[in-house]
C-alpha cells in the first residue's frame, strides 16, 4: 500500500487498483482529500498492470460532501471539477464502493465513476439545498440523466437521501453488495467488469429531456415550500438546464447558479446553522465522556396536550412511559389523543398498524403517582403554578427511586425553586418541550444551580435519541425562547395600540420569512389562555376580543375572521374593537411604517438575546439562534436573530434601540454587551 498523503492511500489487489480515502470524521472533500485523489488516480491510471480502479473510504462513511468549512475561504488544493474530470476520463473502469452516506460532492464523485456498488445500509443524496447551495460539481446535470428528471428534482430540491435499494431500482447503483463485505465485493465487481469487457459508462453521455410544463408545474406546486428561499429555485433551474442544454453548457449554467448561491447571505446563514446545531451539543464544562445514567423507563405527569406529546417522543423511541393523571376521564382522553395521532400517522402511511399497537403497548396509563416509583426519569407537565409544582415534587421525592432524574416541563418558572422542594436538587433539571411536543424539534434543557453534570449529559444524549435539537439554557423567566418572545409580543401589542392593525404587523413578520405573525399565532393557540371572564376588564384588545366571544381559530374568530377551512381574513369587527378601545384610552392612531414594525419587534428580541448572553443564560449566541430556528419557525436561511443582527450590524441595532428608548421609553434600554460590541465594531460571533 502506498500512502499518497495523510488522507489517501493507493493499493493493489491483483490487477485492481484501490484508492482509499481516510479523512475522519466524514471523509469530506477537503483540499487534502482532493490533492490525494488527484495523485492517486494519476498513479493508478499510469499503472498499466491495473485494469480497473475501486474508490472506497475507510471509517464510518463514503465521502459525505465537500468540506463545508472551506466555503467562503480562499481556494486551496486541486479544484473539485478537475479531480472529477480526471476520474470520469480515466481510460479504465472506475468503481465507487459506497457505505454510510454518499452525500453532495461525495455522490457527485460517485457519479463520475463508471459503476457504483453499495451496501444495503448506504444512503445516497444531494443535500446541498439544506445549506443553501446546489450540487455544484455536476450533480444537477448527472443525477437527472440517471434517475430521471422528476426523481432528481425531488432529491435535489428536497435534499433527502435515498437508500441503496431504491438507488439500485433507479439505476443509480449498479449492484447492492453484502453488508460488511464492501471492499472484497467491490473488487470482485471490478474484476467482473474487466473480465466481461464492460464499457466505460459515463453518466454525462446519457440523454436528458423533459417537457417545459413539467418545470412550470413543479414551481407552481412548490411555491409555498420555496417561499423566500433561493436554493431550491436555483436547484430546479439547474436541473431544467440539464434538460435543455448540451452537457458542458449545462455545467456552465450549474456553475453560475451555484456561484449566485455560495456568495449570498442565505447560504452563509444555512452553513452557519449547520455548524451551530452541532456546536449546541457541546457543553464546555460537561465533557463528552461524562458518565450518563440509563433511562429505560419514563414517567410523565399530566395527560393534556403537553403530557401526551412528551410521552409520544419516548414511545416513538421505544422507551416505555407511565402517564399519570388525576381524573380517569382526563387520562382516557389523553390516551385517546395519543392513539388518534398514531392512527392518523398510519393513515398517511407513516406507521404500520403493528407499529401503532407496539407504541401504544409501551404506554401505561395510571391515576397513581406511586406507579412512577421505578421510573428513571419523571417529567411533570401540569399547570404552570409554582405552588402546585412544588407540592408535586415534594411528593415525588418520596416516591421515585434514588438515582432517577426529576424534571419539570415549565416554560418559564424557576427550576431551582422546584428543585429545592426535593432532597436531590443535583438530580433535578428543566426539560422544556415546545408544543406540539411530538412535532417541534426544540428542547430547552434548563440547568439548575445544582443540576449534576451527569444529569445534563444524560438529558443531552436522551434528546438526541428522541430526535430533538437540545439547547442548554440557564434559569431565568421564560428561559431563552420565551424570554425573547415576550419582547416581541409586548411591542406587537403596543404597535396595535398606537395605530397598526394586527394583520399589518403579522404581514411584516410573515414576509420576513416567519411562518406567521404574533396575532395569527395568538389565534392559533387560543386567545383565552390565561383569560378569565370574571376578572376581564376590557382593558386590552385581547380581553375585548375574548369578551366578544372571539377566542381564536377554535371559535371561528379572533384577531382574524376564519372561514370553514380556517382561512384567515382581516376582520372589520376586530378593527372596530381596536378603534373603540383606542378612543376610550384617548389614543390618536398614527400611520406606522413596516420598517418601524420590523425594527420594534425584532431589535428588542436581539437586545434580550444579548442580555441572556451577558447573564450566562445561554452558552453562545448561536445556541440562541438554534432555539429560534427549532422552536419558533425563524427561517433557517436567515440564520436566527443573533446571526441576523451580525448581518445588519450591531451598531445599526444599538443605534435604533437608543433612538426608540428616547421616543418610547426604557423597554428599549440597550444591553451593555450589545452596546460594547457595537462600539467596538464587533459581532456576537466575536464573543
Ligand atoms: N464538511 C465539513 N465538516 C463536516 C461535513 C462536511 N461536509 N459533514 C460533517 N462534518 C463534520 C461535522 O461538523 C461534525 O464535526 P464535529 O464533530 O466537530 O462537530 C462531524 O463532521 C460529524 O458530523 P455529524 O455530527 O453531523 O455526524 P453524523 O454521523 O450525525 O452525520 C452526516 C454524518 C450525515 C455525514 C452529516 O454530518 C451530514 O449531513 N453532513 C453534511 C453533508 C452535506 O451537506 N454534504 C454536502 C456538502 S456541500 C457539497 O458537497 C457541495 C458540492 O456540491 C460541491
Amino acid at each position: 500500500m502506498t500512502a499518497i498523503n495523510e488522507v489517501v492511500d493507493l493499493s493493489k489487489e491483483g490487477d485492481i487498483a484501490v484508492v482509499t480515502v481516510n479523512s475522519p470524521p466524514v471523509n469530506a472533500l477537503s483540499a487534502n482529500v482532493r490533492d490525494g485523489l488527484t495523485e492517486a488516480f494519476k498513479q493508478a491510471i499510469g499503472d498499466a498492470s491495473a485494469k480497473a480502479i475501486v474508490l472506497i473510504c475507510d471509517g464510518r462513511t463514503f465521502i459525505a460532501g465537500a468540506d463545508i468549512s472551506e466555503f467562503g475561504k480562499p481556494p486551496r488544493g486541486a479544484p473539485l471539477g478537475e479531480v472529477l474530470s480526471a476520474i470520469e476520463n480515466a481510460p479504465k473502469p472506475v468503481i465507487a464502493a459506497i457505505h454510510g452516506t454518499a452525500l453532495g460532492g461525495g455522490l457527485e464523485t460517485a457519479l463520475v465513476a463508471h459503476y457504483r456498488v453499495a451496501v444495503p445500509s448506504a444512503k445516497l443524496g444531494l443535500p446541498e439545498v439544506k445549506i443553501g447551495l446546489l450540487p455544484g460539481a455536476g450533480g444537477t446535470q448527472r443525477l437527472p440523466r440517471i434517475v430521471g428528471v422528476e426523481k432528481a428534482l425531488e432529491m435535489i430540491t428536497g435534499g433527502d437521501p435515498i437508500g441503496a435499494k431504491e438507488a439500485a431500482a433507479t439505476g443509480l447503483v449498479d449492484e447492492v453488495v453484502e453488508e460488511g463485505k464492501l471492499r472484497e465485493q467491490a473488487i470482485a465487481f471490478a474484476k467482473k467488469v474487466v473480465g466481461e469487457g464492460r464499457p466505460l459508462k459515463k453518466v454525462r453521455d446519457l440523454p436528458c429531456s423533459a417537457s417545459p410544463e413539467l418545470f412550470d408545474k413543479f414551481f407552481k406546486a412548490n411555491a409555498k415550500a420555496f417561499r423566500g428561499r433561493m436554493a431550491p429555485v436555483n436547484c430546479a433551474k439547474a436541473v431544467q438546464a440539464a434538460t435543455e442544454l448540451p452537457f458542458d453548457e449545462g455545467m456552465k449554467r450549474e456553475r453560475e447558479l451555484f456561484t449566485e448561491l455560495v456568495t449570498g447571505d442565505q447560504s452563509r446563514a444555512l452553513r452557519y446553522v449547520f455548524f451551530a446545531e452541532r456546536e449546541a451539543a457541546k457543553i464546555p464544562d460537561v465533557p463528552a465522556d461524562t458518565p450518563v445514567r440509563d433511562v429505560k423507563k419514563v414517567g410523565v405527569i399530566g395527560a393534556g396536550t403537553m403530557g401526551g406529546g412528551i410521552s409520544m417522543n419516548f414511545l416513538n423511541a421505544g422507551i416505555p412511559v407511565t402517564m399519570v393523571e388525576v381524573q380517569q376521564e382526563a387520562l382516557d382522553r389523553g390516551v385517546g389523543v395519543i392513539r388518534k395521532n398514531y392512527e392518523n400517522s398510519a393513515k398517511r402511511g407513516k406507521l404500520t398498524a403493528e407499529q401503532v399497537e407496539q407504541r401504544m403497548g409501551l404506554l401505561t396509563p395510571s391515576l397513581n403517582l406511586e406507579d412512577l416509583a421505578d421510573c428513571d426519569l419523571v417529567i411533570e407537565a401540569v399547570f404552570e403554578l409554582m405552588d402546585i409544582k412544588k407540592e408535586l415534587f415534594g411528593k415525588l421525592d418520596k416516591i421515585v427511586k434514588q438515582g432517577a432524574i426529576l424534571a419539570s416541563n415549565t416554560s418559564y418558572l424557576n427550576v431551582d425553586e422546584m428543585a429545592a422542594c426535593t432532597s436531590r436538587p443535583q438530580d433535578f433539571i428543566g426539560l422544556h418541550f415546545f408544543s406540539p411536543a411530538n412535532v417541534m424539534k426544540l428542547l430547552e434543557i434548563v440547568r439548575g444551580e445544582k443540576t449534576g453534570k451527569d444529569i445534563i449529559a444524560t438529558c443531552m444524549g436522551l434528546a438526541k435519541k428522541i430526535g430533538k435539537v437540545a439547547v442548554l439554557v440557564g434559569v431565568c423567566h421564560g428561559f431563552v425562547g420565551n424570554r425573547m418572545l415576550f419582547q416581541r409580543t409586548r411591542e406587537a401589542n403596543k404597535l396595535v395600540d398606537e395605530g397598526a392593525m394586527p394583520w399589518q404587523v403579522d404581514k411584516v413578520l410573515y414576509d420576513f420569512g416567519l411562518p406567521m405573525g404574533p396575532f395569527a399565532m395568538g389565534d392559533l393557540a387560543g386567545l383565552d389562555i390565561g383569560w378569565k371572564a370574571e376578572t376581564s376588564k376590557s382593558s386590552t384588545i385581547r380581553e375585548c376580543l375574548c369578551e366578544a366571544g372571539r377566542r381564536g381559530q377554535k371559535t371561528g374568530a379572533g384577531y382574524y375572521d376564519y372561514d370553514e377551512n380556517r382561512n384567515a381574513s382581516p376582520s372589520p369587527v376586530t378593527e372596530k374593537i381596536i378603534n373603540d378601545l383606542r378612543a376610550k384610552k384617548g389614543i390618536t392612531p398614527r400611520a406606522i411604517s413596516d420598517e418601524e414594525i420590523f425594527e420594534r419587534t425584532i431589535y428588542p428580541m436581539i437586545n434580550e438575546g444579548a442580555k441572556i448572553l451577558e447573564e450566562g443564560k445561554a452558552i453562545r449566541a448561536s445556541d440562541i439562534d438554534i432555539v429560534w430556528l427549532n422552536g419558533y419557525g425563524w427561517p433557517a436561511y436567515r440564520g436566527g436573530p443573533m446571526f441576523y443582527a451580525n448581518l445588519v450590524g450591531l451598531k445599526t441595532v444599538a443605534d435604533k434601540m437608543n433612538e426608540f428608548q428616547a421616543k418610547y421609553g426604557d423597554d428599549f434600554a440597550v444591553s451593555p454587551l450589545l452596546q460594547r460590541l457595537a462600539d467596538e465594531g464587533k459581532t456576537f460571533a466575536d464573543l
